[in-house]
């Protein structure tokens, strides 16, 4: 007789009680008595309890399976208060697809011990919470992306020249040429506004960061939109409706998983748009009245951002940067050319999730710049094309996906929030 195949999650859901039917996955836990054998069972949806009496058939496999064992068992769902979840399966029916080895991961192992395992570590219920969060947050961003009218493309990987700047890239030896890894998709989504006006990509980015701090990758997941004729009030009003559509979302359908990991989610409910906006120089003028000592025209650093997000204690934005710590391509203020417009958005503990902001858009003024940094023209030549043809106002972000979770998450480090991270020291598995 065919069985009924069912997710586990089902079972504990109440839905098959007192049925016959059939579970496929691994043993999480073993605890053997005299007259029965309790097996926690696990696969991608949740755990059960399995238990084999002595008098079953197949108490010698029971016996003899092992700690993350792939295994197929038939039984009859019973409510039972005592079990786990409420709900236990009465096995009548066990077969070993794979008997495993001693496994390596047992209870209190070093946090450098389990990165070191990290392929095996996936399989632990905190990370299987976590990856289907990350699977759930992305399929917001797109929704809501297509919502407001936005094509998804792909960026290339594989760049000639640098958007943020030398001393994070990545060189690359691409056949007799020198290439990079790319830092930004930005200035090709600004080649596709041309044509497309609304576009977005979620992709990798590589930094070639030698901070080891709690948020920072080499390789990270960027989520990043540019569209034309916006202004920076368009883009911050973007920023923080795309905020609190992905924190809403997140409470109302990974209600379990945040649970599970126990996540203060009071945070995310009570994310609401406007978020507080404030200058770079009101931001540099509460630092220094908590003791801290910036001189105008001076970047951020970790310890500066949490101390601003502390007085928050939600999102919010800093904007107006001074031209000299941003990017080349950062739009001025046409009657303080000091500052451009760029805007960053913070959050408590993390710090920076986003930066954005508008581009220059004038051709001359875009030259004078790249003269100024010491960049070359010839390599910027097709990004200056398109202030050559038809340039339009625009403007655009870039949001870290791993940051974001690493904040929506109460993750204590980013790496959790990406499943084979990449560090400076960090490549394996
Ligand atoms: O601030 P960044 O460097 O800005 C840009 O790359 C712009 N070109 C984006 C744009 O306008 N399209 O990077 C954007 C975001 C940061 O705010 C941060 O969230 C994330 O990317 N990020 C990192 N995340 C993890 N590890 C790193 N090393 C990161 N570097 C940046
Ligand atoms: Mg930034």
């Amino acid at each position: 007789m065919l069985m009924l195949v069912v997710a586990i999650q089902d079972v504990l859901d109440g839905k098959y009680e007192e049925k016959s039917l059939t579970i496929r996955g691994w043993i999480y836990r073993k605890r053997e008595s005299k007259q029965t054998i309790f097996l926690l069972v696990r696969d991608a949806s949740g755990v059960v309890q399995c238990t084999v009496k002595r008098d079953n058939p197949s108490w010698t496999q029971a016996k003899k399976v092992t700690i993350e064992s792939s295994v197929m068992l038939e039984g009859t769902v019973k409510h039972d208060e005592r079990a786990p979840g409420g709900y236990e399966i009465a096995v009548e029916n066990l077969s070993i697809i794979g008997l495993a080895e001693v496994f390596p991961i047992t209870e209190y192992k070093s946090e450098e011990f389990l990165r070191n395992v990290r392929h095996l570590w996936l399989r632990s219920r905190r990370m299987n919470l976590i990856m289907k969060v990350r699977s759930e947050v992305l399929r917001f961003i797109h929704d809501f992306f297509k919502k407001e009218g936005f094509v998804e493309v792909s960026p290339p990987m594989f760049i000639s020249s640098a958007c943020e700047g030398g001393s994070t890239l990545f060189g690359l030896k691409y056949f007799d040429k020198q290439l990079y890894l790319t830092q930004s998709a930005q200035l090709h989504l600004e080649a596709l506004i041309y044509s497309l006006e609304k576009v977005y990509c979620v992709a990798p980015s590589f930094r070639a960061e030698k901070s080891r701090t709690i948020r920072h990758l080499t390789e990270y997941w960027h989520v990043e939109p540019e569209w034309a004729f916006a202004d920076m009030d368009d883009l911050m009003r973007f920023e923080e409706n795309l905020l609190s559509y992905i924190c809403h979302k997140t409470v109302k359908n990974c209600k379990k998983e945040m649970e599970s990991l126990t996540v203060d989610i009071s945070k995310l409910v009570a994310v609401e748009a406007p978020f507080p906006r404030i200058t770079y120089t009101e931001a540099t003028e509460r630092l220094n009245s908590k003791g801290f000592k910036i001189k105008w025209g001076e970047d951020f650093g970790y310890d500066e951002e949490k101390a601003l997000a502390e007085d928050f204690g939600k999102p919010f934005f800093v904007y107006a940067y001074p031209r000299q710590i941003k990017a080349f391509y950062c739009k001025t203020y046409r009657d303080n050319p000091d500052l451009v417009m760029s805007t960053d958005m913070l959050v408590p503990r993390i710090g920076e999730i986003s930066t954005g902001g508008a581009r220059e858009d004038d051709k001359e003024e875009l030259l004078r710049r790249l003269k100024k940094l010491g960049l070359r023209e010839e390599d910027y030549d097709w990004y200056i094309d398109l202030r050559r043809y038809g340039t339009v106002p625009h403007v655009g972000f870039g949001l870290g996906l791993e940051r974001l979770l690493t904040w929506m998450l109460d993750l204590e480090n980013i790496i959790d929030a990406i499943p084979f991270p990449r560090t400076i020291r960090r490549f394996y598995p």
